[in-house]
């Protein structure tokens, strides 16, 4: 039937300030999935190569398709890594539409793909699917049930190292656990969610983050706030500081926590993928692995 590319994500800013309404900042990926669907007789949808429980939920995800396709096979390749915060179902999801041939606008591709993504989040906020769809930097204030509102962001120029360790929690358990210390100390947790949207709505402005010795430094005071919900490892930590002694001008994780992504930011591109070799070496010294190590300009 056809074949189509869904980008990845990378949230800057305002994770888990997004679940109570905040806002947050991130840039589309040009890591991507890729979906080629070959549609057949079949009873049931193939997916060669993967496992239950991901088959079942792309097999239902596949019955929601618009125009209900024949089932027939589906495969799934590309150089985004999966459920490490670089929003790899959102990409399936906007990757199955081009795929089938989606025949709508960036608007109605995003609502379609954010319909896709209650098969495997509950109830998605829309952000990972809006930024998988529109290229660049955006701010996304959530409107649940409705899609966030979205914006384009002017980040500072900038280069970022971005990266990704294996994740010791789902986000399903982290974004439990914040709601968990929230029911138990609302006032403390409350604050701190809004000083994280805070720091997205200043990232996103040229007047409060006009370079990227600014842009760092919110992202060493997102990163302060998100450990004291406790969301950070100790291995993320390490890569952390690695970073932050390899002249990065400030470094956080991105997405849920409980390990996955991170990034730090740098002034130049040398600068980031010289601290690229030097997190290396510091990581497999320590025996952790590493998921996914790349260097990305932002503006
Ligand atoms: O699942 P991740 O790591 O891509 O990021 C989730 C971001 C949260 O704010 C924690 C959850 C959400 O739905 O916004």
């Amino acid at each position: 039937m056809g074949v189509g590319r869904g980008y990845g994500k990378l949230l800057l800013f305002g994770e888990h300030a997004a679940v109570y309404g905040h806002p947050a900042v991130g840039i589309r990926l040009d890591e991507y999935l890729e979906v080629e669907i070959s549609c057949g007789s079949a009873p049931d949808w193939s997916l060669p190569g993967l496992d239950e429980p991901e088959a079942s939920l792309i097999r239902t995800s596949l019955e929601g398709l618009p125009g209900s396709p024949e089932p027939g096979v589906v495969r799934i390749r590309g150089t985004l890594p999966m459920s490490v915060g670089f929003g790899s179902s959102a990409a399936f999801c906007t990757g199955v539409l081009r795929a089938a041939g989606f025949p709508g606008d960036s608007l109605a591709l995003w609502e379609a793909a954010h319909r896709l993504e209650h098969v495997f989040h509950g109830t998605p906020s829309g952000i990972d699917t809006g930024l998988s769809v529109y290229p660049g930097a955006s701010i996304l204030y959530p409107k649940p049930p409705a899609l966030p509102d979205r914006a384009p962001a002017r980040l500072p120029p900038a280069w970022l190292l971005v990266g990704a360790l294996p994740r010791t929690s789902t986000t399903a358990s982290l974004v439990t656990g914040i709601r968990t210390l929230r029911d138990r100390d609302p006032s403390r947790v409350d604050a701190i969610l809004c000083e994280l949207g805070s720091l997205s709505r200043d990232a996103a402005s040229l007047e409060t983050c006009p370079d990227a010795a600014s842009l760092g430094r919110l992202a060493d005071e997102a990163q302060t706030r998100l450990a004291s919900l406790s969301l950070t490892t100790p291995e993320l930590d390490l890569a952390l500081a690695a970073l932050r002694t390899s002249g990065s001008t400030g470094a956080k994780l991105s997405g849920a926590g409980g390990g996955g992504a991170f990034f730090g930011v740098f002034r130049d591109e040398a600068g980031a993928a010289s601290a690229a070799r030097i997190l290396r070496a510091t990581l497999e010294r320590e025996k952790i692995a590493i998921v996914h190590l790349t260097v990305v300009r932002i503006a």
